[in-house]
Parts: C-alpha cells; sequence; structure tokens
C-alpha cells in the first residue's frame, strides 16, 4: 500500500495542476485484534472510508485516513486467557493480518497503527491529566463486579444479564446489543460472571470518572446543529442525551491497558473506551512524527476549515457522537469536533447474523486467498448497510458478480478496447463531428459524474454507484444503436467516432468507479494507454474527455472480471459454520 507521502512523491496530484482545495479527516473504527476480519467489519465501516478516502484523493483533496488495532479491552484478555497466551501474542498475531488484509482488499489507510504504542500511551495520558486538571474528572468510589469463584474483578464485558430497558436477556455489562443503550453491569437485572456463571458480588472501589454530564446541554446544542448528519445517527444521539448523560468510570481494576499517570493506582488502567477513542487523536500524531513534521498532524485537528469524519458502525454510535466529543469539549485547545459520523447498520450472512463462535462468518484473508478483492467491493457498495440492515448471501454474490460487474461493465470495457484494438491498429480511433446521440452520452456522463461526485461527496455509496452504473447501461444502449462492428464494414469513420466516444466515457466512468472497484481501474487506466495512478487525473467531466486523444496507442487490454461458475454458490455455503481449524 503507497502510504499518502508516497503517493505524492510518484508524481501524483501534487504536481500542482491540482490545487489542494479541502482538508478532510478520516478516522475509522478501531477493530479488536481479537480475531481476523470479516465482511461484517468491512461492510460496517472500512469500505465506506476507503471509498471516502479515495473520492477525496482524487478530488485533490488532501486527506488523512487513520485507525489502528484496538488492543485493550476485555476482548483481548478474554481471548488470551481462553488460549492461555499473553494478550500481547494475541495482538501480535492480529494486527499483522490486518494489515495484510487491509493492503490486499485495497483499504488505504494512510496509518494503520494500534493502541499498544509508547505514543498513544502519551497522548491519552495527556487527556487524562488536562482533563484532571480542569476539573472534569474526580474520584470516587464505585460498586463493581466482583466475582467470588474467579475472586476478582469482574470487567464490564464478563457481567452478562437482562437488560433493564428492553429485558433483552443476554445484555452485557458494558452495553445491550438490543436496545443500544449502554450500561453499568450493576443495573443488569439478574447478573452472571461470564467466565464461573456464578452470580457477582458489589464490591467498593476507587476509580476516576468523566464529568459528563456537564456535557448534556452543550452537546445537545451541537448535535441539533448537525442536521447533515443520517438520520439513525441523529436520532440515536438525540434520544440518548434526552434520557440524560450520566458521568461514567472511565478506570477499571485490570492490568491490561493504558496505566493510570500517576502514583498509587497500579492495579488499575484505563478504561478502554477512554483510551480507544484517543487513538484518532493519537494516531494523526503518530502519522506527522513518521513523515518527519510533528507538527503535521494540527493542521488536521485544530484547521476549523478541516472536515473529520468518523466511519464506524452502529454498535458504536455514542462513544464517536458523545463521549468523544464531550472529552474534546473538556480538553479545549480548538480540536475538531467529529463533521460526521456516517455510521452504517449492520450487514447478516445469509440471513444470520455473523457469529465468530460458530465460524459463520466469511473472512477476509480466506476470501482473499480464493477471489479478487473488486468483486466483494462491488457487492459490498451496491448492497452497503448505509439506510437499513442488509445481508450477504453467495448467491447474490455470484449472480451480481456475473449479470453486473462483469455483463454491465466489464463486457463493455472488453468489447470496446478490443474491437478498437483490433481494428484501429492499437489506438485511440479518430473522433468525427459528434452526432446527435453521441452529445446526448456526453451530456449523461457530464451529469452523471455531477452526481456521482454529489453522491459521494455527501456518503451516499450506494446511490453513486448506481449512477455509475447506469451510465454504463446507457453506453451499452448507445453501442447497440450504433454497432461499430457492423458499421465498421460501411463507414469505418462512423464506426471509429462511436468507439472513440465510448471510450471517452468509459474513460469517465472509470473514475466514477475508482473509489469503488480501485483495483481493475487502475488496470483500465493502463489499458487505456494512460500512466500513473488513476487519482492523479482530476474528476473532471472536461479533463477526462481530453485525456483520450485521438491517435494515442493504447495497451493490450484484457478482461475487468470473470464470471463465477454457479457451484461457487454450494462450495462457499458449506464452509460456513463447519469447524474452526
Ligand atoms: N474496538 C471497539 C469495537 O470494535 C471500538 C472501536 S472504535 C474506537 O467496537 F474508536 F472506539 F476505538
Ligand atoms: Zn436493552
Amino acid at each position: 500500500m503507497l502510504s499518502r507521502l508516497d503517493r505524492e512523491e510518484k508524481g501524483g496530484f501534487m504536481e500542482g495542476k491540482k490545487p489542494l482545495s479541502e482538508r478532510i479527516f478520516i478516522g475509522v473504527a478501531w477493530p479488536y485484534a481479537n480475531g481476523p476480519l470479516h465482511l461484517g467489519h468491512v461492510a460496517g465501516c472500512y469500505l465506506s472510508a476507503d471509498i471516502f478516502a479515495r473520492y477525496h484523493r482524487a478530488k485533490g483533496n488532501d486527506v488523512l485516513m487513520v485507525s489502528g488495532s484496538d488492543s485493550h479491552g476485555t476482548p483481548i484478555t478474554v481471548r488470551a486467557e481462553k488460549e492461555g497466551v499473553t494478550p500481547e501474542e494475541i495482538l501480535n498475531r492480529y494486527h499483522p493480518q490486518f494489515l495484510d488484509s487491509w493492503e490486499k482488499l485495497g483499504i488505504s489507510f494512510d496509518l494503520f497503527t494500534s493502541t499498544h504504542t509508547e505514543n498513544h500511551q502519551e497522548v491519552v495520558h495527556d487527556l487524562f491529566r488536562v482533563l484532571l486538571e480542569k476539573g472534569y474528572l474526580y474520584e470516587q468510589s464505585m460498586l463493581l463486579a466482583y466475582c467470588p469463584d474467579c475472586q476478582r474483578f469482574l470487567p464490564d464485558r464478563y457481567v452478562n444479564g437482562t437488560c433493564p430497558h428492553c429485558g433483552f436477556e443476554r445484555a452485557r455489562g458494558d452495553q445491550c446489543d438490543n436496545c443500544g443503550r449502554t450500561l453499568d453491569p450493576q443495573d443488569l437485572i439478574q447478573p452472571r460472571c461470564v467466565i464461573s456463571n456464578s452470580e457477582p458480588e458489589f464490591r467498593e472501589s476507587e476509580h476516576f470518572f468523566l464529568k459528563l454530564s456537564v456535557f448534556e446541554k452543550p452537546l445537545l446544542e451541537w448535535v441539533n446543529q448537525q442536521t447533515h448528519w443520517r438520520p439513525n445517527v441523529l436520532n440515536f444521539t438525540r434520544r440518548f442525551l434526552e434520557d440524560g448523560l450520566k458521568d461514567r468510570a472511565i478506570t477499571r481494576d485490570l492490568t491490561w491497558g493504558v496505566p493510570i499517570p500517576l502514583d498509587g493506582y497500579e492495579g488499575k488502567r484505563i478504561y478502554v473506551w477512554f483510551e480507544a477513542v484517543s487513538g484518532y487523536l493519537s494516531a494523526a500524531v503518530e502519522w506527522a512524527k513518521l513523515h518527519g513534521d510533528g507538527k503535521g498532524w494540527e493542521a488536521f485537528w485544530k484547521d476549523p476549515d478541516t472536515k473529520s469524519y468518523y466511519f464506524i458502525g452502529k454498535d458504536n454510535i455514542p462513544f464517536h457522537t458523545i463521549v468523544w466529543p464531550a472529552i474534546l469539549m473538556a480538553y479545549g485547545g480548538g480540536l475538531n469536533l467529529p463533521y460526521d459520523v456516517p455510521a452504517n447498520e449492520f450487514l447478516s450472512l445469509e440471513d444470520r447474523k455473523f457469529s465468530t463462535s460458530e465460524n459463520w462468518a466469511v473472512w477476509v484473508h480466506d476470501y482473499l486467498s480464493r477471489y479478487e478483492p473488486d468483486p466483494l467491493r462491488y457487492l459490498l457498495s451496491i448492497n452497503m448497510p448505509e439506510s437499513g440492515d442488509t445481508n450477504f448471501s453467495w448467491a447474490e454474490f455470484v449472480r451480481r458478480n456475473n449479470d453486473e460487474l462483469v455483463a454491465t461493465f466489464g463486457n463493455l470495457v472488453h468489447r470496446v478496447l478490443s474491437f478498437t484494438y483490433r481494428n484501429f491498429d492499437e489506438k485511440v480511433p479518430p473522433a468525427g463531428p459528434p452526432g446527435d446521440l453521441e452529445q446526448e452520452l456526453l451530456q449523461s456522463a457530464r451529469e452523471a459524474m455531477d452526481s456521482v461526485d454529489r453522491d459521494l461527496h455527501d456518503c451516499h455509496f450506494k446511490s453513486a454507484i448506481g449512477r455509475a452504473f447506469g451510465l454504463a447501461q446507457q453506453v451499452n444502449r448507445y453501442l447497440d444503436t450504433r454497432a461499430p462492428w457492423k458499421s465498421i464494414k460501411i463507414d469505418r469513420s462512423e464506426a471509429a467516432s462511436t468507439l472513440y466516444t465510448a471510450i471517452t466515457v468509459i474513460n469517465c466512468l472509470k473514475m466514477m468507479l475508482y473509489p469503488f472497484l480501485p483495483f481493475s481501474a487502475q488496470r483500465l487506466h493502463e489499458f487505456l494507454g494512460l500512466d500513473g495512478a488513476v487519482e492523479s487525473l482530476s474528476w473532471d467531466f472536461d479533463e477526462l474527455v481530453q485525456a483520450i486523444r485521438p491517435g494515442n496507442p493504447l495497451r493490450q487490454p484484457s478482461p475487468l472480471y470473470t464470471k463465477f461458475d454457479p457451484q461457487v454458490v454450494d462450495d462457499e455455503v458449506q464452509r460456513l459454520g463447519a469447524s474452526v481449524a
């Protein structure tokens, strides 16, 4: 994966023709490094974040996209305990696997770090100290679940029970997966220790609390201005605030995690939720250090013109629209609050919830060992859980690959380029004066570029890819009407004009589809005889048309995508739920 600076050096968009007009910070949810990534993660936030980042880079904007392995929470310690290894071993196993998956899937992070770094600890300590000095943290004893069988304090997630709000029986001590409310273990009805299944006692322990309550009004005022947020995000956040904000403990009785920067708290750690969200800031600081400009992060965090986007799954909404903004307000210093939090909803798999323990999952590294990334990116884009839950099925994957990606776009490109390559001396054919049909098609391409631009700008990903495919269909109809493979025998210059027009529109399609299908768009770029990265061209209809010059050499094309045998469906469904190796 090219880093942001490498991309600049490789002669991309920094060459002066594209002035940087906007600065965009993109934070993406930090995955727990306790197991491999599956398609639910990808559809939840990584793909949408990447589409958005690629779009903005292609627009010539200055993008910083960061995330990292969430290394500390109980998901890691539970896993380590189960396997009888240290939490570090778990982290060291999954973090490199994450990096590998991002690279192969084309998720183009500028930095994917982890919360287990010196730098992160320093940033968290700074936040902690400043909040303590300003009186936004205070110490108080609280009742914490203690398991008499395990003889220890139980992290929130080690306690399960019935949700007091909705009656869901398998609510966790930190959150109810049914109604989404955040909880404390003592809120649960009939609490149970997840390890011993016995009933925990509640014992006194001293902890630091974040004065969330004082931010209730400022947060509500701020949230009410965010009318551009997705309705589910806005409504959820409003309801949450209207229920009233309680102060929350941000430390725990644990030995794995970021220590408290004060003497006398050796057995305690900063709670993962305070600590993990701080990663957005620490990752930007680390990125700046890595690129030799220690202050380079400030433009992304302190310039009020920078827009910060947080791509997350819906279960993480309150931490990004309430807790993190409250921490930022408390810290002061002009750090930017989120501009948008385009949270996706959930993806199911063959109409069932993803389940790691039942191996009901399509694992990213496993998928990539058999198939190309772009067909998956296509399906998860067209079927993104953007405004409601959606489902992934192998039958739909095969069908849409064959009938849409291959039939509508791949075949269009291949029949135009291979016919031109064979019949016009491996060059872009000469363009005659455009007729009505040509003008109509070019006008549609211009409009499609504008709508896809607006859609991507507004994080409407499904609509954007749908419009691009609508244009591809229109090019197919245009070719059916003009039939250059027939006209070439009668009027070679008419066939040349038709193919030239089709190729220019294909060049526009390449740009519109690049954020979604970066690998095949890059191959197409090369078939078109162009050099460098797709991203180095402007998102500009006229420039894209002009880049296709009659007489320019093309490169030998080959199909962008291949059809899947329907047998793939049975084979893949067979694998689901099979015992884990
Ligand atoms: N690791 C957590 C989760 O996957 C939190 C992710 S977002 C963070 O649910 F910013 F808070 F780290
Ligand atoms: Zn509930």
